[in-house]
């Protein structure tokens, strides 16, 4: 989402970008503030312009996202070098505010969550970028206790389906293969009668576009119709991220989530029953305020019985304004660490085992470019979102094609290139 929103304010500046700060006539720092650390990261960073406004008064420098959003004026109060604090859905008034400080010298704020056009400004398209993210929601309607998402991006806003599938064609036509759709609960967006697996078949039907994803789902709103989906259109991939949160029922009562640990795992079977292949990722949050051992010994169980393809897993943080914030009985940070170690650990091998017994067979890769570390080397992923490389040139970026693994590691496969399918003529 972050990703999304600083391409999205790199086009509405409308300006060349430079690496060097010192070069920049703006600077703009996008923030997140899901956890206290992204928070306190947003506002070191920030920080560190001070000598650059020093040096070049004229240079206008300005805070977006949530951090923004969570602060507001009080930013400019702090920091006598900042310019400009614009919030989640401010980001078409940015030249405004810019020519604002320009004009008027006048230092600007815009916070407010009352606008109409906030999907107005599409993010910035890197020519020859393979994949990309269209935004169709904005906001969160969901109470989980411990998140600041609700308060700082709003309630759910959805964008309407004719808008996303405009930008998306765009996109394919520029030649984007994979479309990833992004939203706060991807799978609760409805538009004027439509569903979110009607969304997905729609976005299906455009030509030359090869793949879809989508992030975030919320597990209650997984229904027959995105199951159907998942296993129906050819397009969709077989990956799914289904944050649980916690295996106890007394922990995802305390959190909000609105489901039990037995009904979540019933969703998984639901999906695995009709798309025998899925990758399941999901989100764990430890160390809640009143987990107990046994609370948390229900999330490893729970990690040992669904066996997720891969885990992100978080130290509880906690937000201003969240009803988590105010819960007593909190979890030391010893115990909150050593809980998230042994998480991981336990996941890690989980993983591991996953990706080598992926070893020996040939899988379905969207070459998105050269390898990060390696030259004649190229870098994909498959269908289930896990990452490939194998040796091959630059040509084969945007091509499916079918690759024969070889090693697995913890993120990563390696392979080397059996077919490509776009010669073979198995993809229109
Ligand atoms: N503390 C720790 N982790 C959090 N997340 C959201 N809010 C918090 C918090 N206060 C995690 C959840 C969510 C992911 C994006 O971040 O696991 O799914």
């Amino acid at each position: 989402m972050n990703e999304y929103d600083s391409s999205r304010i790199r086009s509405a500046l409308g300006m060349e970008l430079t690496d060097d700060p010192k070069e920049a006539d703006v600077v703009i720092v996008n923030t997140c503030a899901i956890r206290e650390k992204a928070d306190q990261k947003a506002l070191s960073s920030l920080g560190r312009f001070k000598h650059l406004k020093l040096r070049k008064p004229n240079a206008i420098i300005g805070v977006g996202g949530c951090v923004a959003q969570l602060y507001g004026e009080r930013l400019l109060d702090h920091m006598p070098h900042l310019d400009i604090v614009f919030g989640t859905r401010n980001i078409p008034m940015l030249p405004e505010l810019i020519s604002q400080v320009q004009r008027e010298k006048r230092r600007g704020v815009e916070t407010s969550f009352d606008v109409e056009e906030i999907f107005d400004v599409e993010p910035y398209h890197e020519a020859g970028k393979v994949t990309a993210f269209v935004s169709v929601q904005q906001g969160c309607n969901k109470t989980c206790a411990y998140c600041i998402v609700p308060s700082v991006r709003g309630k759910e806003v959805n964008r309407p389906l004719s808008d996303i599938l405009r930008e998306a064609t765009n996109l394919v036509q520029k030649g984007v293969k994979e479309i990833t759709l992004i939203g706060q609960t991807v799978n609760s967006w409805k538009s004027d009668g439509y569903r979110f697996g009607d969304l997905l078949r729609t976005v299906s039907d455009i030509e030359g576009l090869l793949r879809i994803r989508f992030t975030t789902s919320y597990p209650r709103d997984i229904t027959k119709k995105l199951i159907d989906a998942l296993r129906d259109i050819p397009k969709v991939c077989h990956h799914i991220h289904l944050p649980v949160q916690s295996g106890s029922n007394r922990v995802l009562k305390m959190m909000g989530r609105t489901y039990t640990r037995e009904w979540y795992i019933e969703t998984v079977s639901r999906l695995r029953d009709a798309v025998p292949d899925i990758a399941i990722t999901t989100d764990i949050i430890v160390g809640f305020p009143g987990e107990s051992e046994e609370d948390f010994k229900d999330t490893m169980k729970l990690l040992r019985d669904v066996e997720f393809d891969g885990t992100f897993s978080f130290k509880f943080s906690s937000r201003p304004g969240t009803p988590a914030a105010e819960f007593s009985d909190t979890v030391a940070d010893e115990v909150a660490a050593r809980r998230l170690f042994e998480l991981q650990e336990f996941q890690r091998e989980i993983t591991v085992k996953k990706n080598m017994s992926r070893v020996g067979q040939i899988e379905e890769v969207l070459v998105e470019g050269e390898s990060k570390n390696s030259t004649n080397w190229v870098s994909g992923r498959t269908t289930h979102n896990r990452i490939v490389n194998f040796p091959g040139t630059g040509e084969l970026k945007g091509n499916l094609v079918n690759v024969k693994i070889t090693e697995g590691f913890q993120n990563s496969l390696r392979g080397r290139l059996i077919e490509n399918l776009m010669e073979v003529n198995h993809v229109s």
